[in-house]
C-alpha cells in the first residue's frame, strides 16, 4: 500500500519521509492557505522534496479554465497532479488532459458512480472523503470497498486515494479494503506507528536494565 502525506507542511513532509513512508503528497486550497505561502513555491519546494506524485488543485469550475490551470500546473515540476473536482466540468478537463498525457486527481468523491465515472473519462486517481461521509452517517468504507471491485472487474488503471482520513481506525480499515492509496494528515502519521504500551515497554525495560547494573 502507499502513503500519501496530506499537508503541504514542509516540516512534516521532511519528518515523515525520513522514515521512508511517503510516496506522494495531496493539497487542497485549504490545506495551502493554512501555510500562508505562495502556492507554487510551495508546490515546487514539496516536488522537490518527493519524487512522487503532488497533487496541486485547480480553482477554476469551467473546463477551460481547468485546462489552462492544468497545462500550467505541470510546467512547476514533472511530478505535479492536477487535482480536478468532481462535476460535469471537472470530468470534461479530465478527459481532455488525460489524452495530453497530464495526470489527475479526481477529488470529492462520495459514491461509487461517482468514482467509476472519473476513471471512465481517464482520472489517473480518484480521491474517496472517507470522514467527510463518516459525518453524514454513510459507510465510507464499504464505498471504497465497492469502488476498487468496480474498478479491478472492469480493468480501470485509476488507482484509488482513500482521503477525508481522520483516525488510525480509518487507515486501517481503507487498507483491508483495498484502497491502494491512504493520504494522511501529518498529526495523525506519527499515531501510525506509535502505541502507549510501546512507550511503557521500553520504560519498563530501561528501568529493569538501570536498576540491574547498581
Ligand atoms: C485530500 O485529497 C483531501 O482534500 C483531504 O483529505 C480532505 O480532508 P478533510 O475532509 O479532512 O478536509
Amino acid at each position: 500500500m502507499k502513503f500519501f502525506l496530506d499537508t503541504a507542511n514542509v516540516d512534516e513532509i521532511k519528518r515523515i519521509n525520513k522514515l521512508g513512508l511517503v510516496d506522494g503528497v495531496t493539497t487542497n486550497p485549504s490545506i495551502i492557505a493554512k501555510e500562508g505561502r505562495d502556492f507554487k513555491e510551495v508546490i515546487t519546494e514539496i516536488c522537490e522534496l518527493i519524487p512522487g506524485p503532488v497533487s496541486a488543485e485547480v480553482i477554476s469550475l469551467e473546463a477551460d479554465g481547468m485546462v489552462k490551470e492544468a497545462r500550467e500546473l505541470v510546467k512547476w515540476a514533472d511530478n505535479v497532479v492536477v487535482k480536478i473536482p468532481m462535476t460535469e466540468a471537472g470530468l470534461e478537463a479530465v478527459n481532455i488532459l488525460s489524452k495530453e498525457g497530464i495526470k489527475t486527481n479526481v477529488t470529492l468523491v462520495f459514491t461509487v458512480s461517482q468514482g467509476l465515472m472519473a476513471a471512465k473519462a481517464g482520472a489517473t486517481y480518484v480521491s474517496p472523503f472517507v470522514g467527510r461521509l463518516d459525518d453524514i452517517g454513510t459507510d465510507s468504507i464499504s464505498m471504497i470497498a465497492n469502488l476498487k471491485k468496480v474498478l479491478v472487474d472492469y480493468g480501470y488503471d485509476t488507482e484509488i486515494i482513500a482521503a477525508s482520513i481522520r483516525n488510525l481506525g480509518h487507515v486501517e480499515l481503507v487498507a483491508e479494503v483495498g484502497a491502494d492509496i491512504a493520504t494522511i494528515p501529518g498529526s495523525l502519521f506519527p499515531k501510525l506507528w506509535s502505541h502507549p504500551l510501546t512507550d511503557a515497554g521500553i520504560e519498563g525495560f530501561l528501568k529493569d536494565w538501570e536498576s540491574f547494573k547498581k
